[in-house]
């Protein structure tokens, strides 16, 4: 599911996609540019606490918005689907002007969208893209699908295969690699998932890399709701049923933080990492303090740095823009098809995170201190 799939589908989309459109309306808010900051509330509805990247992204886009005088409701939803509907229905009956939203089921919040609009309420999806419904009126995110092609491109670093520029490496398979993908109803999991396997695969199928479990289709490998305990599961079982053998892992596909840790409490519970037995190169993304530390004391290979503040700078733009009756400025009017539409985005940049990179990249921008590097824990 690359590149290729995914414009396939994408072309297919948009023709349903002006067809939905043609009834026109989307981020038609009212006009609140004569109305003052003090009295607009932007309605911020969050998956959950326990990914620090959502805590993060959650205090950024409300203080951001405060800083510049708005009223701000910021919510979080445990992980679950009907807690995230209530309280996003209930930003709606009190009144909220904008409302951002990072969904936890891309899929579930197709009544509350109906009611936005219809309350003229514009609705920004914040990273994760609500699907099915012609009501999402702008996208703010990274890119996703690059986002996978780093993840794979650091899994084969790691290994050896390639070098950091891209060229040749060293290393000779055939390698033992086994894959992990997030939770399928996340819009990003696709995503993340086609970019990884575009990179990996010729190597998987020259027989340099080997996934000895077999198992490699997004179902066979997601971690539903992105969680570590699921994950460390996971890779028990794979060592139970496929390295049974006397066989080792030399690496593994992880698309988040968490689900990394749980894979390395799995291998470490298994005997890697002390004696010959080295733990194999796990990648990451987050950027997540206690995995900075992993990656720091050489336990974790590598992570994707993506910068929560840039991305609440973009949420509390195209916020400003609907309030103002304006379309907020996108730079991708095309990757990103809802299934009813395709929606305007705004994607940012982000950067791989290996050891060698962790001072220039997190602590010179001020993400992390030295000392939360050191201790594995955020300060504030
Ligand atoms: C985000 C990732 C995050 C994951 C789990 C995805 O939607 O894009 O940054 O690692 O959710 O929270």
């Amino acid at each position: 599911m690359g590149r290729k799939f995914l414009i396939a589908l994408g072309g297919a989309m948009l023709t349903l996609s002006m067809a939905a459109c043609s009834g026109g309306g989307a981020g038609s808010s009212g006009d609140k540019s004569g109305e003052k900051p003090s009295d607009l509330t932007i309605g911020v509805s969050m998956p959950t606490q326990t990914s620090e990247r959502w805590i993060a992204d959650g205090n950024a886009v409300k203080s951001k918005l405060e800083a510049k005088g708005y009223k701000v409701d910021l919510q979080y939803a445990g992980d679950d689907i009907p807690t995230q509907s209530q309280q996003v229905d209930q930003m709606i009956t009190q009144g909220a002007d904008v409302l951002v939203i990072a969904a936890i089921d891309g899929t579930a919040l197709n009544s509350q969208l109906q009611a936005a609009a219809a309350a003229k309420i514009p609705v920004i999806s914040y990273d994760r893209l609500i699907r099915g419904s012609k009501d999402v009126d702008f996208y703010v995110s990274f890119d996703n699908y690059k986002v996978g092609v780093a993840q794979g491109t650091a899994l084969l670093v790691g290994l050896g295969l390639l070098n950091k520029d891209g060229s040749k490496g060293t290393a000779k398979g055939p390698l033992n690699v086994e894959l992990f993908a997030g939770s399928l109803d996340d819009n990003n999991t696709q995503y993340f998932y086609g970019g990884a396997m575009d990179t990996l695969k010729p190597f998987i199928d020259d027989g340099t890399l080997v996934v000895k479990s077999k198992q490699t289709t997004p179902e066979q490998i997601a971690t539903l709701r992105w969680q570590q305990e699921t994950a460390q599961k996971r890779m028990e079982n794979l060592l139970t049923s496929s390295y049974n053998d006397g066989s080792k892992v030399d690496g593994v596909l992880s698309p988040y933080d968490g689900i990394s840790r749980g894979i390395i409490t799995a291998l470490q519970n298994a005997g890697y990492g002390s004696g010959a037995k080295k733990l194999p190169v796990v990648t990451g993304q987050d950027a997540e303090i206690a995995s900075i530390k992993l990656i720091n004391d050489g336990v974790q290979g590598s992570t994707i740095f993506k910068d929560t503040r840039l991305l609440a700078d973009q949420a509390v733009n195209a916020a400003e823009a609907f309030l103002q009756k304006k379309q907020p400025q996108a730079n991708d009017t095309k990757t990103y098809d809802n299934g009813v539409k395709v929606v305007p985005a705004y994607l940012l940049p982000f950067a791989t995170v290996y050891k060698d990179d962790i001072k220039a990249t997190l602590i010179d921008s001020g993400y992390w201190t030295a000392e939360e590097v050191a201790a594995g824990q955020a300060k504030k």
